[in-house]
């Protein structure tokens, strides 16, 4: 089969004044369709750099990056907008949730950017969102799998709050819900269950792992905990700026 994701020689520097941190040396990795791998390695190693390389949220200085064959190192911006909305879902290590949006507009707001991309107004879903008498079939059924998602979390009851009135391990899982609500080809996951105990950490990870492998997508996991690295099975390890499986 071939490979969903494919990265070539990924390099990244900072600068910080005179000197130069070299983050990621070269980088190789690839990933089919279905496929699940876990990176592990130490804290300052790249891993979060890394993901968001592979996650299009930023640009490496040098290397080739493809998904499902196409090279996305040379779209522009709005392109790869798109791409990120309908075929990646990304889990932050920090959440970065809306805080003006509740637990359930926040898991909301990926599918209706998406339904903007297939003809629906943007602004009319917003408007929809904040006031619900305005309600599309569209926005009901978005509405419906943000409700679903939000209640396999174990969140159903923290819906209406909004991130400054939810625990950390609570927004984190809102920002997981958020990243899954469009079924994205390609899950990237930086500790997603970080900020959870055993018991929700081990019942979110069945999410993810339900909503991802076993639906036939595609995860890669960015965890410190050996436990859910060894539940994914093929484990790489990032150290000196270059990746190894473990
Ligand atoms: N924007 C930036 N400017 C300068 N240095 C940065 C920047 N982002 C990250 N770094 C540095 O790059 C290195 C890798 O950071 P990164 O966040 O990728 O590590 P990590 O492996 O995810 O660590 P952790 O396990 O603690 O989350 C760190 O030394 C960090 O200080
Ligand atoms: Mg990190």
């Amino acid at each position: 089969m071939s490979n969903l994701l494919s990265a070539k020689g990924v390099t990244k520097c900072y600068k910080s004044g005179a000197r130069i941190l070299e983050v990621l040396k070269g980088v190789n990795i690839d990933i089919k369709k279905g496929e699940a791998a876990a990176i592990i390695g130490a804290s300052g190693a790249g891993k979060s750099t890394l993901l968001h390389i592979l996650g299009a949220l930023d640009r490496p200085d040098a290397g080739k990056i493809s998904l499902e064959g196409v090279e996305y190192l040379s779209m522009n911006s709005e392109n790869l907008a798109d791409l990120r909305n309908k075929k990646i879902g990304f889990i932050y290590q920090f959440h970065h949730l809306l805080p003006e949006f509740t637990a359930l507009e926040n898991v909301m707001i990926p599918g209706m950017i998406r339904m903007n991309g297939s003809g629906m107004n943007i602004l009319s879903h917003l408007w929809s969102l904040l006031h619900p008498t305005f309600k599309s079939a569209a926005f009901k059924e978005i509405r419906q799998r943000a409700e679903q998602i939000l209640k396999e979390v174990g969140l159903e009851e923290r819906s209406a709050h909004r991130p400054a009135k939810l625990s950390g391990g609570e927004q984190q899982r809102v920002a997981l819900a958020r990243a899954l609500i469009n079924n994205p080809e390609l899950v990237l996951a930086d500790e997603p269950t970080g900020n959870l105990d055993l018991s929700t950490g081990d019942k979110v990870f069945d999410v993810i792992m339900e909503r991802t492998v076993q639906s036939g997508k595609t995860l890669i996991l960015v965890t410190h905990n050996p436990d859910l690295a060894a539940r994914v099975g093929m484990i790489y390890h990032l150290k000196n700026g270059a990746l190894c499986k473990s």
